[in-house]
């Protein structure tokens, strides 16, 4: 079995003490920075944008995992490419033409990602699946941290990993709202690679025994 990973989300870290927040995750058992970038039309929020993910990459030595809650992408895919981003995940609600966008992002050296709302079906993603080198499905509505898992969730996953092994795909699914010790050991039965955390990791008092909990209740 190939190691789960898990990827907290700096959407929670103390943005008065970044670096500090940066470093600790460079120290822990994690395994990918998750960056979420928010733009108000899309979600109804506004998070931050290239500066500051100029600034984290700058500290960051592992994985950046961007999602991107934006509407229009496109415009953006080679500017995240230049600021560091590994990963550049797409919104499927914000594309009218994902398998372009899909493209654009490989072309730019970047593994290319789907997130999909709570509301919309796995199978949908049917047809561009071998396209797709991770899918992130939404455990909440995207749009602010710390909101309660909705439990639907395990049935996406279950029904994703269907479709990526009918298609002889290698789509990595990413889990990302309200994971916590308690839901991460079933989304990986489930099927899941990559477990985002946010509030949880950085709530937490021991942030580094925290991520390693997580690491080890996934790869159990
Ligand atoms: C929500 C973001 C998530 C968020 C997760 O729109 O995409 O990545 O930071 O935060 P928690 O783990 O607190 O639900
Ligand atoms: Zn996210």
């Amino acid at each position: 079995m190939t190691t789960k990973l898990i990827a907290p989300s700096i959407l929670a870290a103390d943005f008065a003490n970044l670096q500090r927040d940066i470093e600790m995750v460079n120290q822990s058992d994690a395994d990918w920075f998750h960056i979420d970038i928010m733009d108000g039309v899309f979600v109804p929020n506004i998070s931050y944008g290239m500066p500051v993910l100029k600034a984290i990459n700058k500290h960051a030595q592992k994985t950046i995992d961007v999602h991107l809650m934006i509407v229009d992408p496109d415009r953006y895919i080679s500017e995240f490419a230049e600021l560091g981003a590994d990963n550049l995940t797409v919104h499927y609600e914000a594309c009218t033409h994902l398998h372009r966008t899909l493209q654009a992002i490989k072309a730019e050296g970047m593994k290319a990602g789907v997130a999909i709302n709570p509301h919309t079906s796995v199978d949908l993603l049917q047809d561009v699946i071998q396209d797709i080198d991770l899918v992130c499905l939404m455990s909440v509505n995207p749009g602010f941290g710390g909101q309660s898992f909705i439990e639907n969730t395990y049935k996406k996953v279950q029904r994703l990993k269907e479709i990526i092994i009918t298609h002889n795909a290698t789509t990595l699914i990413e889990i990302d709202g309200g994971v916590t010790d308690e839901n991460a050991a079933r989304l990986i039965e489930a099927g899941a690679d990559v477990l985002v955390a946010g509030s949880f990791v950085f709530k937490a008092k021991d942030q580094i025994k925290t991520i390693k909990n997580l690491k080890l209740l996934a790869n159990s």
